[in-house]
């Protein structure tokens, strides 16, 4: 049952992938998915749009590689914390 009082239904995020992805990006704007459903993972594609899931936008600074998440369980989005060698 769903214990969400807010008035929204929200879907739980679908795990993507059992593990994070290395990305070199470059100085700018992102769109992480968080529900999981995108076929562009790590990025948003619009399909969350009946989940009630929203993508997280980040921004980096300077080119730097970074670990996305894409079990959608990380505690530290859009970045990998691990979570992914929880899951069951
Ligand atoms: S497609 Fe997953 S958050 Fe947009």
């Amino acid at each position: 049952m769903d214990e969400d009082t807010s008035g929204s239904s929200k879907e739980k995020p679908v795990v993507a992938a059992t593990s994070p992805i290395a990305l070199e990006l470059e100085a700018g704007t992102y769109w992480w998915c968080s529900c999981g459903r995108s076929q562009a993972q790590p990025f948003c594609d619009g399909s969350h749009v009946t989940t009630g899931l929203t993508p997280l936008e980040f921004s980096l600074e300077e080119t730097r590689t970074v670990y996305l998440c894409r079990c959608k369980q990380t505690k530290t989005p859009p970045f990998c914390d691990g979570s992914h060698n929880r899951l069951t």
